[in-house]
């Protein structure tokens, strides 16, 4: 039975992780402002509500909450694209400020709270997405958040060589950050032409076709050489190992 720690576990990928995760025997330690409604009473799930843009008490509350466990993986999820798709110069510095404190700085102390204890954490995982390399208009807080999410993923992983840190672009997964993202209007024609490409039949994939793939490819990491801290996009790596691709 492995332990997992995961952020955002009320919807989309990380209640999909959670719920994957449960079925296969292991015990879930998940943190997010609602709870996963239909895993609230599940035996081996231990959750904690709270808001990691409230850095104060939440680092305490998670240190307190994850205690001395030892996690084989952690997956650092929970994310935001906040409003939806704007110009750069038309988004205010207190939304490019939210999605930062989420996306960026959260992710930052939560992993320090993992690291800083005697008990181990084999391997984090960070739901990392392609805009951090390939920006695209509409998209500045997004992407500014996931590049430097590229960037922390990197410098934590040469500092740490005994923990595996795996940096997945999640790409095109049905949730509330998609569907935001794909709410943009004329002046973002890339984005117009990527909700476009969302009707076609297996574009856009579901929260748990999502979680299988990723559980999947992290049992396989050492037989396509995923290298820790690097920046994959996670339909490249099914191709590689012929899974179930998402075109
Ligand atoms: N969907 C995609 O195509 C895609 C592609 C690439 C990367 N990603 C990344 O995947 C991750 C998961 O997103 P998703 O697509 O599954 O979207 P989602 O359904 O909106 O999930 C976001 C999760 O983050 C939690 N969260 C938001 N604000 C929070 C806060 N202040 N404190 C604690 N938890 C908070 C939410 O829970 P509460 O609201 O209950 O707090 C929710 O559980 C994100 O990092 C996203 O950037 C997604």
């Amino acid at each position: 039975m492995a332990q997992v720690f995961i952020t955002g576990v009320s919807t989309g990928i990380g209640l999909a992780l959670a719920r994957l995760h449960l079925a296969r025997g292991d015990e879930v330690w998940g943190v997010s402002r609602r709870a996963p409604i239909d895993l609230i009473t599940h035996p081996r799930l231990h959750f904690r509500a709270l808001d990691l843009c409230a850095e104060d008490p939440g680092q305490s509350l998670v240190q307190a909450f994850i205690g001395e466990t030892a996690f084989d993986t952690a997956y650092l999820n929970a994310g935001t694209f906040g409003a939806a798709p704007e110009l750069a110069s038309q988004t205010s510095v207190d939304a490019f400020r939210s999605v930062l404190e989420l996306n960026l700085v959260a992710v930052k102390w939560v992993l320090d709270r993992l690291l800083c204890r005697q008990a181990s954490v084999r391997q984090v995982v960070f739901s990392a997405s392609v805009s951090g390399i390939r920006q695209r208009a509409g998209m500045l807080s997004y992407s500014v958040s996931k590049a430097a999410l590229n960037a922390l993923a990197k410098v934590y992983h040469l500092e740490n060589p005994d923990v595996f840190f795996a940096v997945l672009g999640l790409c095109n997964v049905d949730t509330t950050v998609a569907q935001t993202i794909l709410q943009a209007d004329e002046r973002f024609p890339e984005l117009v032409a990527l909700r476009e490409r969302s009707t076609q039949e297996g574009y856009i994939v579901s929260p748990e076709q999502r979680a299988q793939q990723i559980v999947d490819l992290l049992a396989k990491r050492h037989a396509i050489a995923l290298q820790s801290g690097q920046f994959y996009e996670i339909r490249h790596l099914l191709e590689r190992i012929d899974l179930e691709v998402c075109p």
